[in-house]
């Protein structure tokens, strides 16, 4: 019974997704919280205050100008006799209030009133999810020092595919309790960019160069980091795998897309560059598909690409305070993975072998990893073992050196 004595303001916005939060007061219920429900007049068309009163054994309040209401309790008492105000779903309309600080309805009026601590768990629509707007409300609610549920990817009501679906119950309840034990959360509040997975560098419209990265290690360090309570946002080039929950996955096909991208997402605290990202594209992208009967053999000239790693490490201006790369070798791994660390200018290099081992392990995209962590104090080897694991340990480490 984790949340015992924990009180719970739960802001249900407007969206298909209200029918979840039912669900999820229950959930917070069964962990002994105290759940109270807030209904928007959006989130009225889809569940009634009737469920949420009954299935939370308290008022569910709706209006604000209710006077019933504001006698007994009034919008300032209850949005400070809450521990956590939850707002689940939370929509691009309601974020873009509370980014605004508007107070027309009791949802918002709430939310502007309390002094305590607010998590919001964002569900809407693919297109809005990435519109401008409400990518900068979302920054401007980050700023203002609002916990986020990161929401999760996939098939949209709406019949859409992509990034806006509500996070899972269980992935709420989870952060709400990790919010209440800071020690499950030593990244709470720290924001941390990975990169991850290979990078495609057109040499037409249908052709490219890529390598074999299969982007499982960076994914496994992106999920195992928001596991720990950070902001993550994961570049990732083109990969065939789901988004971690929590994580916020940004996706890129070309090292100078990447590089952007992470530009973008900065300020963070920590980067950690997993990426295979490709040292060299060719010198302009053929406009048309090559055609070998009219053009002949290609003559590729290459040039060198951005080093993402290098130039986080060298920024003079919000420099993140731990920078890691990773250094993929076949042999003389420490040596080459200490010079690296020194040309890059990064904090760390974890080194992996990606020599054929007898077991396959190390193998580039394989289950396995076999790492050596290069830091200013010295070198730290540890025994091959699944990716998730170097990815907790990693994690782990990454805690450590943040807190
Ligand atoms: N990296 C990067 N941007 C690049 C190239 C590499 O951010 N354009 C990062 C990778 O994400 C990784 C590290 O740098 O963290 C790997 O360094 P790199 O010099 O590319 O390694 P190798 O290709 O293994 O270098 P070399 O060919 O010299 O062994």
């Amino acid at each position: 019974m984790s949340l015992t004595d924990k009180t719970i303001l739960l802001i249900i916005g407007g969206g298909v997704a209200a029918y979840k939060a039912l669900e999820l007061s229950r959930r917070l219920m069964d962990k002994g919280a105290r759940v109270r429900t807030v209904l928007t007049k959006g989130g009225a068309e889809f569940i009634t205050p009737l469920s949420c009163a009954s299935l939370t054994g308290e008022q569910c309040f709706t209006e604000l100008f209710d006077l019933k209401d504001e006698a007994e309790m009034g919008h300032i008492r209850l949005s400070r006799e809450a521990d956590l105000v939850l707002v689940a779903p939370a929509t691009a309309d309601l974020m873009a209030k509370m980014a605004a600080g508007l107070a027309n309805d009791l949802a918002s009026t709430v939310l502007l009133a309390t002094d305590k601590p607010v998590m919001v768990a964002p569900a809407m629509n693919a297109e809005m999810w990435a519109h401008p707007a409400t990518q900068r409300n979302l920054k401007t609610l980050e700023a203002d020092g609002i916990h986020r549920i990161e929401p999760g990817s996939g098939m949209l009501a709406c019949g859409e595919f992509g990034p806006g679906r509500l996070a899972e119950v269980p992935d709420i309840v989870a952060a709400v309790e990790g919010f209440f034990s800071p020690h499950a959360r030593p990244l709470a509040g720290k924001h941390i960019v990975v990169t991850a997975g290979p990078t495609y560098e057109a040499i037409d419209p249908v052709r490219y160069i890529a390598n074999r990265s299969s982007g499982r290690q960076g994914f496994a360090i992106a999920g195992a980091l928001a596991g720990l309570g950070a902001r993550v946002s994961l570049i990732a080039g083109p990969v065939a795998l789901d988004t971690p929950p929590g994580v916020e996955r940004i996706d890129v096909e070309s090292a100078r897309d990447m590089a952007a991208a992470v530009d973008a997402a900065l300020p963070a605290d920590a980067a950690i560059c997993v990426a295979a990202v490709a040292d060299w594209r060719t010198d302009g992208c053929a406009e048309k598909k090559l055609k070998k009967s009219v053009d002949g053999l290609p003559n590729l000239t290459l040039t060198e690409n951005p080093d993402i790693l290098k130039g986080l490490a060298g920024r003079k201006d919000g420099r993140p305070t731990l920078v890691v790369g990773f250094a993929a070798e076949t042999n003389d791994i420490v040596d080459h993975a200490t010079a690296k660390r020194a040309r890059k200018g990064c904090d760390w290099i974890v080194a992996n072998d990606v020599s054929v081992g007898d077991d396959g392990a190390g193998v580039m995209g394989g289950d396995d990893n076999r790492v050596h962590i290069i830091t200013d104090t010295g070198v730290e080897s540890w025994e091959a073992m699944l990716k998730t694991q170097v990815a907790g340990r990693l994690a782990a480490r990454i805690a450590e050196a943040l807190a």
